[in-house]
């Protein structure tokens, strides 16, 4: 059975190599090649996987298989701005590892740490073009809102707003 381990400065280029060949097929022909290659720099360094998880409090969590081959990672922070409310920063899978129940078995995981801390929902950001979308709306999230939101070097992210009331 895959199974989720907290990710440690160790896993940090695991984590990265993930997100360099996922990224590709999921946004390949929704954003430019550039705008991909910013945004892994911006989110996927070591110092800005550090920053997450020492300061901003993200829990991060890699998602292996039996045999501890990395499967993709998930990250949350429980209660978001001071509210009962649980963000999902990211859910990334390698595209082998898609389809196979393992984002469910992660959004679950994440449901039940937001209740025991008392999170009355789950909420997360997703492009508005990305099939994930289908994915979060069977899990239960519905579509509450929509922003653009400038990353700098003339880069947008264009997002829905997704929650699941728990
Ligand atoms: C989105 C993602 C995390 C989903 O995880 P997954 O392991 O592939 O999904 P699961 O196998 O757990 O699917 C659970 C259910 O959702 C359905 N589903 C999965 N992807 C779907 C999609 N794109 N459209 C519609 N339904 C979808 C499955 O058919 C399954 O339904 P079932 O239980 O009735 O069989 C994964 O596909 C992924 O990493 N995608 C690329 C990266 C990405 O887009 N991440 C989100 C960024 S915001």
């Amino acid at each position: 059975m895959p199974h989720l381990i907290p990710v440690t400065p160790t896993h940090y280029v695991q984590v990265e190599q993930i997100a360099q060949q996922t990224w590709p097929t999921t946004f390949g022909s929704i954003l430019s090649t550039e705008q991909i290659a910013y945004m892994l720099n911006w989110m996927y360094s070591p110092d800005a996987l550090a920053e997450q998880i020492e300061q901003k409090g993200h829990v991060f969590l890699l998602a292996q298989s039996d045999t501890g081959e990395p499967l993709g990672y998930v990250s949350y922070e429980l209660n978001v701005n001071d509210k009962p409310v649980t963000k999902i920063h990211k859910i990334y899978l390698l595209p082998a590892s898609q389809g196979q129940g393992v984002g469910r078995m992660m959004i679950d995981y994440v449901a039940k740490q937001a209740e025991k801390a008392e999170n009355i929902a789950l909420q997360l950001n997703v492009n508005r073009q990305n099939k994930a979308v289908s994915f979060y709306e069977k899990m239960g999230f519905e579509v509450v809102g929509e922003e653009d939101i400038d990353i700098g070097n003339g880069f947008l992210m264009e997002d829905y707003i997704m929650m699941k009331r728990l």
